[in-house]
């Protein structure tokens, strides 16, 4: 059994995670994508940008702000609601997430409890300090945003890094609005940097002061649900696990309007959403849990928090929230602004379907979930859209036109399309184990054959198992 502390490991010696500014001593919460990590990202960015943002021809992709001034968040709610609560204790002064103490040592989510409530649960199960056994102080509540000055001298101003990028689409609203012909639903979709001031960030990318979110704000009206081609998702299988049930319950998209009583609009997107994990390999690790009124956070009327399997840690992780935000956030900053934001011709603003994915945890569950080991090797079986290579090229040996033809042949697949990666170094053996330990799908390798009659040797990663294909078939083989 693979623990979390062997896949950090792995990730650390492949350039997958590592700690950022590491030689000054890296500060917890704060990590980088190395050259390899890099590539995996950015492909589960991608997947994610050509399916959601082809869902309808009215979703887009903007690009907005990290650092937002403070009016923003005191309309949004964020600066009245976005705390944690922090047990503190009495005599080392250690402070600790009082919902994760809790969840901790009574294995169960104490998530969106108010102080008062966390206080009581404190006492009535005897929690101490871990470090030095002594009692916590009250709890109280700590704001999660950084705070940042804008400019300097007499001309500063308070703003924050955003907490979510979901504020960003909400300012700009009126205008895309307006620049896309005032049709609704409009999807306006951020692939960015959000931050947060975790008092204790822990499990590398799972809880970080910065991390990349992949969000898209839906906003349509309410009155008149906008119509969307049930029919292409009505049989696929979503997996669910409604309040009050026992288990998790798989259902097709037809019958999840019953089990979760929302609407087809809903629905739909729900259905897309696990379609989405399905084509990256990752639907049967899932789970959409709904989330209790107490639990949610303050803008969500419906909230299905989509969650993996994480196998080295042997518990679910949440990786991505589906919410139902009403006219919460447009009414809020209309309110705020005095801008009207309506849907023409009525009185009222349109409402806000949300789905929020957590890159990073996305792809440390693509990781876990693809992670294997045998006695003889160990590689991530990483489904082939999100491996960070396509194919490695490799020159069986460095003479004899060898490198000159993979070189030849490596340009070819990347004119295909592929992402190709080229080595030479080392035992044929030897690459190929390095490039498992990557996940990169397949290998071609060049011999002496090959300057003779054009073929070349395909292996693929999972099975190992080994193919001659003529070169002018290589690109449709590999496809
Ligand atoms: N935008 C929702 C979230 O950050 O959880």
């Amino acid at each position: 059994m693979t623990t979390f502390e062997h896949l950090m490991e792995v990730c650390l010696k492949r350039a997958i995670i590592y700690p950022d500014s590491e030689p000054h001593g890296a500060i917890a919460g704060f990590y980088d994508y190395g050259s390899v990590g890099s590539e995996i990202k950015r492909r589960f960015e991608n997947e994610w940008r050509n399916y959601f943002l082809n869902v309808n021809d009215n979703y887009h992709e903007i690009e907005t702000c990290s650092i937002m001034p403070e009016k923003v968040f005191k309309a949004s709610g964020h600066l009245d609601h976005f705390f944690d609560p922090i047990a503190e204790c009495g005599k080392c002064h250690t402070k600790s997430r009082a919902d994760h103490l809790l969840e901790d040592v009574l294995g169960e989510k104490f998530e969106g409890l108010d102080a008062d409530r966390l206080n009581e649960l404190i006492k009535e199960h005897n929690l101490v300090c871990p470090k030095c056994k002594s009692q916590f102080k009250d709890i109280e509540n700590f704001i999660m945003m950084f705070p940042v000055t804008i400019g300097a001298g007499d001309s500063t101003s308070l703003g924050y890094l955003r907490p979510e990028t979901a504020q960003g689409p909400y300012s700009a609203f009126k205008r895309e609005f307006r620049a896309n012909r005032q049709r609704l639903p409009l999807g306006l979709g951020i692939v960015g940097r959000a931050y947060r001031n975790e008092i204790s960030p822990r499990q590398a990318t799972i809880r970080q002061r910065e991390f990349t979110q992949a969000e898209l704000q839906i906003f349509f009206d309410p009155e008149e649900e906008p119509e969307v081609p049930f029919d292409k998702v009505a049989d696929k299988l979503v997996r669910l696990w409604p309040q009050g049930a026992k288990k998790v319950k798989e259902v097709t998209a037809k019958e999840a309007m019953k089990v979760t009583g929302m609407s087809e609009f809903f629905v739909y997107h729900l259905a897309l959403v696990q379609d989405f994990f399905r084509r990256i390999g990752l639907y049967e690790h899932v789970r959409a849990y709904e989330v209790p009124e107490a639990e949610r956070a303050f803008y969500n009327k419906y909230q299905w928090d989509h969650e993996i399997f994480m196998p080295s840690m042997d518990k679910w992780l949440e990786v991505m929230g589906f919410h139902y935000r009403t006219d919460y956030d447009l009414k809020s900053h209309s309110k705020a602004t005095g801008e009207k934001m309506n849907v023409p011709g009525k009185g009222y603003v349109p409402h806000v379907l949300e789905l929020s994915f957590g890159v990073d945890r996305c792809v440390l569950a693509l990781l876990d979930t693809s992670y294997k080991k045998d006695d003889k090797r160990e590689w991530f079986a990483l489904n082939p859209l999100v491996a960070p290579w396509d194919v490695g090229v490799y020159p069986l040996v460095n003479k004899d036109k060898l490198p000159q033809r993979a070189r030849e042949i490596q340009q070819l697949l990347k004119l295909e399309g592929l992402k190709v990666f080229y080595d030479s170094g080392g035992s044929i053996g030897r690459r190929y184990a390095r490039a498992d330990e990557i996940g990169v799908t397949y290998g071609v390798t060049i011999d002496f054959d090959t300057l003779e009659d054009d073929t070349v040797t395909v292996r693929f990663r999972d099975s190992t198992e080994q193919k001659r294909v003529k070169i002018s078939d290589l690109p449709s083989v590999l496809k």
